[in-house]
């Protein structure tokens, strides 16, 4: 397609706005999924910055620890693949 505006000569047919309307409402719904979905960040204080392993984590956010992790939360081990890590981290 050479044309100006790249619309000549093609009219959108009903099956085009259907189609259209459905990446559209794709778009919409991950949209909204990820805003609903924003973990907390890690806070940025001399605790946070200093540790460097799951373990660490794990004795304060661990079942028992001062701030457990809410019942559910997922096992993963990547803290920092969901909940921001401190600017200027340096760890594993
Ligand atoms: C020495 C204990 C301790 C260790 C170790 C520790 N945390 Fe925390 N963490 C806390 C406390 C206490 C809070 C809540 C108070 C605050 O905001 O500082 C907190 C808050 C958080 C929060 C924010 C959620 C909330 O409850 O406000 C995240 C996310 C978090 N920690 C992740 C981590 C990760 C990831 C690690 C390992 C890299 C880690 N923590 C290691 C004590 C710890
Ligand atoms: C797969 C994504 C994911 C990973 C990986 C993950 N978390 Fe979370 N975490 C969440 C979600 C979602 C919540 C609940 C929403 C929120 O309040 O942040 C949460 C909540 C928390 C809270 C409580 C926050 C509050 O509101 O008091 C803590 C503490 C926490 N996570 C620590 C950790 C630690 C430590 C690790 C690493 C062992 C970790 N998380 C790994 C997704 C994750």
């Amino acid at each position: 397609m050479t044309t100006d505006n790249g619309k000549q000569g093609w009219q959108p047919t009903r099956n085009d706005w259907v189609f259209m309307l459905i990446v559209l409402t794709v778009i919409v719904v991950l949209i909204l999924g990820t805003s609903e979905r924003t973990t907390k960040a890690t806070p940025d204080d001399a605790t946070h910055r200093a540790i460097t392993s799951h373990k660490a984590c794990m004795t304060c956010h661990g079942e028992h620890g001062i701030r457990p992790q809410p019942a559910g939360h997922v096992k993963a081990t990547q803290c920092f693949q969901c909940h921001q890590q401190p600017a200027g981290w340096k760890g594993a």
